[in-house]
């Protein structure tokens, strides 16, 4: 029998549940083909915010026997010097692009996004997540007043769909999924990296540039994996589920609790490109074995009794 793989992430749909996660090589047009060459559902660009941003000076990122701690410090060009690649990238995919906006305030988050959609993004991803930039990311996404504002406000602006991706370094993420989806929220992403730190012990001091950086690949899934049972029993929405994904028992997992689809990123770094083929396969064939039609059909089966 065959298995269909497609996923709706509300108006928006997946040939399948992979995509490519925010700023692990959505740098470039070229970039983001390739990506979709090898299999992804759809590509989520780095995170653009309002200006052209450094990001931090090295070292910012440090290997740990866990998984990665990165503080890049979200280096980019600014919306304006992305606006081309974007376009560019629109003429090469055939899969959905999905833009990474984040921004100081309310006003920055939706004049970044209404950039990104007239230039032919198809959904934007809000960062209100990340776990090592002053002002912006988890700063916005750990409270609910600006969190609602900025949602608020990036949907009254674009009509495309808008995905909010959320930190798990905060007490309730369920409720907090639950102001982004009240405020509009077409999918909820859970989750960014989780707050973390690495000391050198010969030098006795932090190896990152910025001290504290984000954790990412499989010391995280597990807590992942839980962010989007508990989204799931509070929401009504899609969650897209991101951390640790690098095999499609990964994937599956993060599907059971409740996941539409699933983002990877340092799992290209240790599976190499090939990894959304070879995790979509796996998916449409635990599918078929379990005697499903679709992915659609397990998507948070881990809650029914
Ligand atoms: C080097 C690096 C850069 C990242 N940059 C961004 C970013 O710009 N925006 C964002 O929302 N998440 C960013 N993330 C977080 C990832 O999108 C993802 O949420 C996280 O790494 C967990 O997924 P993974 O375990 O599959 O990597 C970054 C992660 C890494 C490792």
């Amino acid at each position: 029998m065959k298995v269909s793989l497609s996923v709706d992430l509300g108006r928006l749909r997946l040939a399948n549940p992979t995509m490519l996660a925010s700023g692990v090589l959505g740098y470039s047009a070229a970039m983001m083909q390739k990506i979709a060459e090898c299999g992804a559902g759809a590509v989520v660009t780095k995170s653009i915010g309002p200006k052209p941003r450094k990001g931090y000076s090295n070292p910012t990122v440090v290997q740990t026997s866990s998984g990665l701690v990165n503080a890049l410090g979200l280096p980019n060009p600014g919306i304006d010097g992305f606006i081309e690649e974007i376009k560019e990238a629109k003429k090469l995919l055939d899969v959905p692009l999905v833009t990474s906006v984040y921004g100081y305030t309310p006003e920055e988050y939706t004049a970044v996004a209404k950039k990104a959609a007239a230039a032919g993004a198809d959904a934007l991803e809000i960062n209100v997540s990340c776990s090592h930039v002053k002002e912006t990311g988890s700063e916005i996404g750990q409270n609910p007043e600006t969190l609602q504002e900025v949602v608020s406000k990036v949907k009254a602006a674009v009509s495309r769909p808008v995905f909010v991706k959320l930190s798990p370094n905060v007490t309730d993420i369920a409720v907090i999924a639950e102001v982004a989806v009240n405020a509009g929220a077409d999918a909820i992403t859970a989750t960014n990296t989780v707050k973390a730190m690495a000391i050198d012990i010969e030098t006795c001091m932090p190896i990152l540039s910025n001290k504290v950086g984000g954790l990412s690949g499989p010391a995280i899934k597990p807590v992942a994996v839980r962010c989007v049972y508990d989204i799931y029993e509070k929401v009504k929405v899609p969650i897209i589920g991101c951390g640790g994904v690098a095999e499609w028992q990964d994937a599956v997992e993060f599907i059971l609790a409740g996941a539409s689809a699933v983002q990877i990123g340092t799992a290209i770094a240790t599976r190499g490109l090939n990894v959304f083929r070879r995790i979509a396969r796996g998916i449409e064939a635990y599918v078929a074995r379990k005697g499903f039609e679709s992915v659609s059909d397990i998507v948070g089966l881990s809650h029914h009794k």
